[in-house]
């Protein structure tokens, strides 16, 4: 067992640093998450319900810039690209996630967006839908991550929860009116739960939420100088036997007690760590943060390393917070001195944008770019007539400022903007 992750935190959290193979934890308490309060800083706008669309072909919902390995947005020959999951819109927008492939789309003003296709090539990827990810630009060369969803072959089936991590490389092309990819024939499985680090799907199937595997997040770390994947994982060992600790629950006001089903929830932000350069090897390292007694999804993570301070940013569901907990859709993040270091919460509870109470699904899978512009999709958004639209597109970018441990929403900026 782990451990340093019972070792005392100290005094002044956000000061601790560790290498990305020691076995120490960030923790985001229930104390931390009771703190959770919306107000002018974190409270996305209201997303209005005559919105454009991207693509008229496809639903687009989680979307990632292509970007070089220091995580800023990449160009190629002048063209902005970004990737995004996509399902045809003849399927109804529930059941997107099981249709699921990633789309590409170029633009030369960063929000134009013109829909080019699937990525790759018909039976060439794992899985049987392709789930959140990322892309790498060295050279002309794209390294692209991708969640591996459901077993090989599997066909439509929403009840096959199986994630696994997969990478394929291939080759970005560009003339004056267009970009397109070949390559991408080399898909492999890099990461798989291990049942000690990281959740089974076995050992998850007792839980009420489906476990999650997912989401890989490519950067360098310019401290260490190797290459890293973070990703959405959950404690390792059966649903159910997890016992809350003292760090899980913090430093809670008397009386707050937690709930014995608070057990099932043990989201985490997980560490893998490339062998070399060539990223054909990696290996699984102990989660950055978990979230054990407070939440299940710790969906998409991503980093924004800016003066020195890691900004470690998730996605979550209001739906997902443990019992006797609650927050909103939207993003949360914390704030480190390394990239294994005992990250403290923005804003003192991690929220960092939430979604408006009146529109509590408008938009979802946010994605901070190091310049501090969030994108995200439109998801649900209600209508004058009581009724709902559905989006399937890009967002507006919202601009958040990041200041030491606080953020703040400064302004909203035009649909789909990922300069
Ligand atoms: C977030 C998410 C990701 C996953 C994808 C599946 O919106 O749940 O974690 O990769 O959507 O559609």
């Amino acid at each position: 067992t782990p451990a340093s992750a019972d070792r005392p935190a100290s005094s002044q959290t956000g000061t601790r640093q560790y290498s990305a193979d020691d076995d120490y934890f960030a923790v985001w308490s229930r104390a931390d998450a009771l703190k959770l309060r919306q107000d002018r800083t974190n409270t996305a706008p209201r997303v209005s319900p005559d919105f454009p669309v991207t693509s008229d072909r496809v639903w687009q919902w989680d979307t990632w810039p292509l970007t070089k390995l220091n995580t800023k947005t990449a160009t190629y020959k002048g063209w902005h690209v970004i990737f995004a999951l996509t399902a045809p819109r003849s399927v109804p927008f529930g059941d997107r996630h099981w249709y699921a492939k990633i789309g590409y789309y170029y633009s030369r003003d960063a929000k134009s967006w013109k829909y080019g296709g699937d990525l790759f090539q018909p039976g060439t990827a794992f899985g049987s839908r392709e789930w959140a990810g990322s892309a790498a630009l060295v050279g002309d060369k794209v390294y692209s991550f991708y969640t591996a969803s459901g077993r090989d072959n599997g066909g439509v089936d929403p009840n096959d929860p199986l994630q696994r991590l997969a990478m394929a490389s291939g080759r970005i092309h560009a003339d004056k009116t267009h970009v397109w990819f070949d390559g991408f024939r080399n898909h492999r499985i890099i990461a798989e739960p291990d049942g000690k680090l990281y959740q089974t799907m076995e050992q998850s199937q007792a839980g009420p939420i489906i476990y999650a595997f997912r989401d890989p997040f490519v950067f360098r770390d310019p401290r260490d100088r190797k290459i890293h994947l973070l990703f959405e994982g959950n404690t390792a060992g059966v649903a159910g036997t997890y016992r809350c600790t003292k760090r899980d629950i913090g430093d809670v006001p008397a009386g707050h007690e937690v709930p014995e089903d608070a057990k099932y929830y043990t989201g985490n932000i997980g560490l893998a760590t490339a062998r070399s350069d060539s990223m054909d090897k990696w290996r699984l390292q102990p989660p950055l943060l978990s979230a054990n007694c407070v939440n299940q999804q710790t969906e998409r993570p991503h980093l924004v390393i800016r003066n020195g301070k890691y900004y470690l940013f998730t996605i979550s569901h209001k739906f997902t917070f443990a019992p006797g907990l609650s927050g909103w859709d939207g993003l949360y993040g914390f704030v480190g001195r390394s990239l294994r270091s005992d990250y403290k919460p923005l804003n003192g509870s991690a929220l960092v944008l939430g979604n408006p109470e009146d529109a509590p699904t408008q938009q979802y899978s946010h994605y901070v770019m190091p310049n501090g512009l969030v994108e995200s999709f439109i998801d649900t958004v209600p209508t004058a007539d009581g009724g709902t639209r559905f989006g399937g597109t890009l967002a507006r970018t919202l601009l958040v400022s990041l200041k030491g441990d606080r953020t703040r929403l400064v302004k909203q900026l035009d649909y789909g903007y990922i300069p």
